[in-house]
This record gives C-alpha cells, sequence and structure tokens, in this order.
C-alpha cells in the first residue's frame, strides 16, 4: 500500500548535536591520514585490535560464529572490522558520519573485491528499525566519539534478543592519566576527577571524544537491557609497537590503555 506518511510530529524531529557535527569536520579532515593504517588492516589475515594490535587469538573479541549473522559497526572509519566479519561469513553493514572516511572504505571495497553496505549517518540517530542485528560492534568509533547515553540505547534497540554488542574504547586508566595537552602520552599521576567523567573536548582539538566511568557504564548496560559478559582490558605483549602517543608499552603493560565491553540482550528486553 502506498500513501503519504504523516508528517512528523515535533518530538520526532531531532537536531544534530553540536559534538556529531564537530566531530564529522574533524574526521573528514583526519581522513586521509587514516587510510594507509585502513589498507594494513584490510590486508590483515587475522585481526588485531587496538593501538597496539594485539591479535584476535589472545584476546577472544569476535563471537566465534558470524556465518549468517547480521552486524553493524557503528563509526565504521576505514571499514576493516566490517571486511573482518564479512570474511567469517558475516553480512556486515558500515555506518559513520565522515563522507571522507567512507570514501575510504569505498575505495578498498573496489581494491579488495569485498562489498558490503556504508551508510552515511549518525550512530546516535541510526537510520534502522529495531531488531535488525546479531551483533553491534564499533572499534573506536561511536564507543569513542558519541555519547554513550545516546549510542548504546540506539545498539540496544537495533540488536535482536540474545544479540551481541562489542566495543573498543580508551580505558578510564589512560583519561584519567592523560595529560591536557594534544599527543602527550599518559602519566602516572590522576590528572582529573573520576566522578563525573563524561565529555570531554582535549586542548587544542576541535573534536569532542566521551569517557564514563565503570559504574557508569555498568548501569547504562543494564538499563538498557543488556547482560555484561566481559570486561577485557587490554594488555599488549613484549615489543608491541604503535604509531599512536596514548601510552609508552611500559605504561601499557603495567596498566590497560584499551578496554572491550562485552554485552548480550537479555532474552526478554
Ligand atoms: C578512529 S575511527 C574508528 C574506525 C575504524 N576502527 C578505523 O580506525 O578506521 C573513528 C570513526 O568514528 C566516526 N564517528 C565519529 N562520530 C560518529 C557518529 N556520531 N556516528 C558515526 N560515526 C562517527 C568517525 O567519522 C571516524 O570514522
Amino acid at each position: 500500500m502506498t500513501g503519504r506518511l504523516p508528517a512528523p510530529t515535533l518530538a520526532a524531529v531531532t537536531q544534530t548535536p553540536d559534538h556529531v557535527l564537530r566531530n564529522r569536520v574533524a574526521w573528514d579532515a583526519l581522513a586521509a591520514e587514516y587510510a594507509g593504517p585502513g589498507f594494513d588492516n584490510w590486508s590483515a589475515s587475522t585481526p588485531t585490535w587496538g593501538v597496539w594490535h594485539v591479535p584476535e587469538a589472545q584476546l577472544g573479541i569476535l563471537p566465534p560464529r558470524l556465518e549468517g549473522t547480521d552486524a553493524l559497526e557503528l563509526g565504521c572509519g576505514t571499514g576493516y572490522v566490517s571486511a573482518w566479519l564479512a570474511r567469517r561469513g558475516a553480512r556486515p553493514v558500515g555506518l559513520d558520519n565522515s563522507a571522507a572516511q567512507l570514501a575510504t572504505a569505498a575505495a578498498m571495497q573496489e581494491r579488495f573485491g569485498l562489498r558490503f553496505p556504508l551508510i552515511q549517518a549518525d550512530a546516535e540517530q541510526a537510520p534502522f528499525a529495531d531488531a535488525s542485528f546479531d551483533l553491534v560492534i564499533s572499534e573506536y568509533g561511536a564507543s569513542n566519539w558519541c555519547d554513550p547515553y545516546a549510542w548504546i540505547p540506539q545498539a540496544a534497540r537495533l540488536l535482536r534478543p540474545g544479540g551481541q554488542l562489542i566495543f573498543l574504547v580508551n580505558s578510564v586508566e589512560l583519561v584519567l592519566t592523560w595529560p591536557e595537552q594534544d599527543d602527550m602520552p599518559a602519566t602516572q599521576t590522576l590528572q582529573r576527577p573520576y566522578f563525573g567523567m563524561h565529555r570531554f573536548q582535549w586542548a587544542g582539538a576541535s573534536s569532542v571524544e566521551f569517557h564514563i566511568g565503570h559504574g557508569d557504564m555498568i548501569r547504562l548496560l543494564r538499563r538498557c537491557g543488556l547482560e555484561i559478559c566481559d570486561l577485557i582490558e587490554i594488555q599488549p605483549p613484549p615489543g608491541a609497537t604503535t604509531r599512536h602517543s596514548l601510552a609508552s608499552l611500559e605504561w601499557a603493560r603495567n596498566w590497560p590503555c584499551e578496554e572491550v565491553w562485552k554485552a548480550r540482550k537479555t532474552l526478554r528486553a
């Protein structure tokens, strides 16, 4: 049946938040810098995670069976996580806020002959029906750049009962010990309060990040009908290297600088 759609009510008209617009500009500008590392990750025969490229075999982040599953990557950037999922038999969709990042993802699809849908949208207002996916995943995507109080309820809405939410972010320890200046590694002293942590705009950066404490994260996930399955605190192996200046290897061997949350939508949610 066809017909005119009803006019949207005021409540249904949502505005793009300021941080989403700022982050779109920032990531359009950063995209060229991420194309080379994106290519390396697309080329990888097995997944490696985070800034230290810790192998999947050490971390066990991905569900063991992906064959035939519908997966959504929120903040897919160059799209390599979705490519890893597709190679394991999933049907991924890559969503990102930045047209320039998605242009790199599309170029990678051409280069590697592996295609899946790429959608430009805000992960806080993802344009999909409820219960469309078996897996929602984010590696430094929505998990880092979106407000958790907006994107995690979206992810929960999009999951089918029993579906999994998996996301990788900077650890709370890193966020608390980072110096204010951009490009300086984490220190060994607390630089800011833990209580109230949420929105961060680092000195000299136009982009906006979000990081919340563990208690707040646990309560948020549970309120969204998600049961927490694991919190993997990533320890890079001896000799690991990174192009990022987040923390020294010695620091990251002593304290987690990245963490991975795994949660499952409860069957009754
Ligand atoms: C570090 S990249 C992570 C993606 C991928 N793992 C990579 O390294 O290419 C961060 C991505 O999050 C995206 N992003 C930021 N805010 C977003 C939002 N509100 N909705 C969707 N994507 C967003 C950015 O455009 C960027 O491509």
